[in-house]
């Protein structure tokens, strides 16, 4: 796979390393927003199929990136709606306790900290060994370790979202099923840019936004829940939901059936005429690039970096534990975080300070010139050299 920076609107002098922040918009996605307003002037060309055709769409490319049924698929507008569904339908016996990791994002720590509070249950918060230099190991351990059978539910993201490191979900997910826990997984920061695969990995919910690997929009991301929550509550009553919506004529013969598997949990307005177009091209250019590609095309574009970080000696993870397309840096002790900040900016490198740590995170946009240019200004940056 070459460089696909053709297909994004990226302004040509800007190094944009910062996909973990929030992805470039792909043209094809701009145009199909464009063509979505236009088509808002006229209100009278959105057909009642038009409200469901495109939910349908795009669930469908998501189901086949995950390895779901489509219909274990609910649209959401933010990741903490999607915690909050999951976390509402799970009951704690006394005794149990919840799992998440240390420095987890928090609008998943939240959601777990505040069901703990609702249920007076113990959360526990997982990390790797303090005496480690690298975390992989201990951390992938001591989760494995921390899951008992008073674990009722384990809230983790499937990469670290400040260094990328990566986790075991297979074995996190097999040691969930033999205790009984629910596995909830923030597929934010890897799915579109490696395997997370809900079936081998036993996931029983995976949450993502939208608008970093899977290239789509701000205030539209997805959900999948698993058979644990067949038949659960909602935290919302949309009429989009019900088994005959379809049927505009007739809404109000209340229908008291939800719409099959997890549609019942689709966010209120989930046929957002204006954001699922754009979702919808995101995803269609992933599953044509496949997640596979994508990886191997990071991992070779960032060789260079992890061999110049090696040269200086930093301590790297083994990259059975580092995710090809986003990790954080610890910088050399010689170089200066100052004169870094206005070498980065001056050579328009745009990353992020995650953690203490500067994240550099990269997709199928970026080309080799943008790893030198990072390189060059980590080397101006030194003092000693
Ligand atoms: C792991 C992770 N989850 C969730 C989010 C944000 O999701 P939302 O804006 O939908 O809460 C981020 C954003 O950086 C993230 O890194």
């Amino acid at each position: 796979m070459d460089s696909q920076k053709h297909l994004f609107n990226l302004d040509p002098d800007i190094h944009y390393l910062n996909c973990g922040a929030r992805s470039p918009l792909l043209k094809s996605a701009e145009a199909a927003a464009i063509a979505a307003l236009i088509q808002a002037r006229n209100p009278s060309q959105i057909t009642p199929e038009d409200f469901f055709t495109l939910p349908k769409e795009v669930k469908g490319r998501f189901a086949e990136l995950i390895n779901c049924d489509p219909l274990q698929v609910a649209l959401i507008p933010s990741t903490s709606y999607g915690f909050a569904t999951a976390l509402g339908n799970i009951a704690c016996k006394p005794e149990q306790h919840a799992i998440v990791l240390e420095d987890e994002f928090p609008s998943g720590y939240f959601s777990l900290k505040t069901w703990c509070d609702r249920h007076h249950a113990e959360l526990k918060v997982v990390g790797p060994d303090k005496e480690t230099t690298t975390q992989g190991e201990s951390w992938n351990k001591n989760i494995l370790e921390s899951i008992t059978s008073e674990t009722a539910v384990v809230l983790m993201s499937s990469v670290h979202w400040t260094n990328g490191l990566k986790f075991d979900l297979e074995s996190i997910g097999q040691k969930c099923k033999s205790v009984g826990a629910i596995f909830i997984v923030d597929g934010t920061q890897s799915t579109g840019a490696a395997e997370v695969d809900v079936k081998r990995f036993k996931i029983d919910a995976l949450i993502c936004a939208s608008y970093k690997w899977l290239f789509g929009s701000y205030g539209m991301g997805f959900a999948f829940y698993g058979h644990a929550f067949e038949g659960g509550e909602p935290l919302e009553e949309s009429w989009l939901n019900r088994t005959n919506s379809q049927d505009f004529g007739n809404l109000t013969h209340y229908d008291h059936e939800y719409a099959e598997d997890s549609g019942r949990y689709n966010v209120g307005e989930m046929s957002n005429f204006i954001l699922l177009p754009m979702l919808n091209e995101g995803l269609k250019q992933i599953n044509e690039w496949t997640v596979e590609r994508i990886e191997r095309y990071c991992r070779k574009l960032t060789a260079p970096l992890y061999e110049y970080l090696k040269s200086l000696n930093v301590e790297l993870e083994d990259e059975s534990y580092s995710s090809a397309h986003l990790f954080g840096l610890k910088l050399p002790e010689d170089i200066d975080p100052e004169l870094l900040k206005k070498n980065l900016e001056e050579r328009k490198i745009s990353v992020s300070n995650r953690a203490g740590k500067l994240r550099v995170s990269v997709n199928v946009f970026n080309k080799v010139e943008d790893i030198d240019v990072l390189i060059e200004g980590l080397e101006s940056s030194r003092l000693f050299k």
